[in-house]
Parts: structure tokens; C-alpha cells; sequence
């Protein structure tokens, strides 16, 4: 494992300008071109966690509010955006930091549930840290009405402070880019 990483909890007004496009840049390469101006936008405005190794930054993840309804609720969802360590510094744990620094902001945050839409590669890490598979299907409430998301079933994965129901429906609120 990483020796300790050393994760710093911020929130994006508290970052520079350098400390931002570091890690735009390290977004960049962790996700190898995928990563758009949209995913950006959907990194910024909440919480941060960061871990530095040799003055480098290694590894990200962010916590944005977002509402997700569920069985007639709009619950409070601390959703995790951007996670990504470095190439040269993965299956060290410091994914894992991120995440528990992440979870830490979300328990004590007042959040109900926690969210994320997992890449095939991270499912391991989050569901070895308790996040749930959502089984039910997934859906969006865009400007001319709830969409189907049918494409991002059996991809959302959920840490739960309330009682829900995994096998019902949920349904994101409306963002440029991808819904999830
Ligand atoms: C997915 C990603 C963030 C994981 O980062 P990481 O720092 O390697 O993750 P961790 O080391 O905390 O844990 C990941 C795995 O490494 C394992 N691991 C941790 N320390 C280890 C060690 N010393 N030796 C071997 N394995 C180790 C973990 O148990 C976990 O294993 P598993 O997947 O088989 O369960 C990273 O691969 C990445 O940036 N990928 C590209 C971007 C991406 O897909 N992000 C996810 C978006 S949802």
C-alpha cells in the first residue's frame, strides 16, 4: 500500500488556478483523451480530495451535490466525480484514500446517498468499500421530461444513508454531458 497517503480535503474555491489545471492534467492522462470539458464541469464546485506524492499530484477524486429521485424523493447525493491516480502510482491504495477521504466528507456532510457511474476497471474498488450496485433501472430528468438512461443500468453504484430501494427506479438531475 501507499505509505499513508497524505490526502487533502478541499473545495474548489479554495484551489489556485495551478492547483486546478494540475489536476485537469492529471484527469487527462488517467483517462487518456476521455476526458471532456463536460466531465470538468462535473468535477468542479464540491469537495476535493487530493494526494500528493513528492510534491506531485497522484491522485483525485471529488464529491458534487446533485438530487437523485427515488421513490418520490429528491435525495440529497454527495456523487463522486473524477477519481484518478496517476499510471505510474495505481494498486498502491491511494485510489482507496481518496475514496475514504471522500466517504468521510459524505457521512459527515448531511448527504443521504452517496452515487457514482463505475468504470469496469474500478467496480473492485468500490464495492470492496460497501458502495451497492444499483439493479433497478436508471433514468434522467431532462428539460422536456424524465429519459431513460438504459445504458448506464447495472453502472451506478450507491453508498445509501437512507432506506432505498436498490431494485427501484432513480433518476439523476439534468447536466450537460453525460447524465451519469
Ligand atoms: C481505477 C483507479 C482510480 C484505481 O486507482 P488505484 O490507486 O490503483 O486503486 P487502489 O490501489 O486503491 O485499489 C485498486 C485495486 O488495487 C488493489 N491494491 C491496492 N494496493 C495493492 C497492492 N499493494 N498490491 C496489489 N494490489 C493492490 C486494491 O485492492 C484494488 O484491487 P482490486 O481492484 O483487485 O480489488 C485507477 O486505476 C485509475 O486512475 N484508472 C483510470 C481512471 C478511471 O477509470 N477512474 C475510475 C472512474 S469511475
Amino acid at each position: 500500500m501507499a505509505a499513508m497517503a497524505d490526502v487533502r480535503t478541499a473545495h474548489t474555491s479554495e484551489l489556485s488556478p495551478a492547483e486546478l489545471a494540475a489536476i485537469r492534467s492529471l484527469l487527462d492522462d488517467a483517462f487518456e483523451g476521455d476526458f471532456s470539458d463536460d466531465d470538468w464541469d462535473h468535477t468542479v464546485g464540491g469537495m476535493h480530495a487530493l494526494v500528493h506524492e513528492d510534491g506531485e499530484l497522484v491522485g483525485h477524486g471529488s464529491l458534487v451535490q446533485r438530487r437523485l429521485l427515488h421513490a418520490g424523493r429528491a435525495l440529497r447525493t454527495g456523487y463522486v466525480e473524477a477519481v484518478a491516480v496517476r499510471a505510474d502510482r495505481r494498486r498502491r491504495g491511494v485510489a482507496s484514500a481518496v475514496m475514504e477521504a471522500l466517504e468521510r466528507v459524505l457521512r459527515d456532510g448531511c448527504y443521504e446517498l452517496g452515487a457514482l457511474g463505475a468504470a469496469d476497471e474500478a467496480v473492485p474498488l468500490y464495492e470492496g468499500r460497501g458502495w451497492r450496485q444499483w439493479q433497478g433501472p436508471t433514468s434522467v430528468l431532462a428539460p422536456a421530461g424524465i429519459e431513460r438512461t438504459a445504458e448506464e443500468d447495472g453502472g451506478i453504484y450507491v453508498l445509501p444513508y437512507v432506506a432505498v430501494d436498490l431494485d427501484g427506479e432513480l433518476v439523476c438531475d439534468w447536466r450537460p454531458g453525460d447524465a451519469w
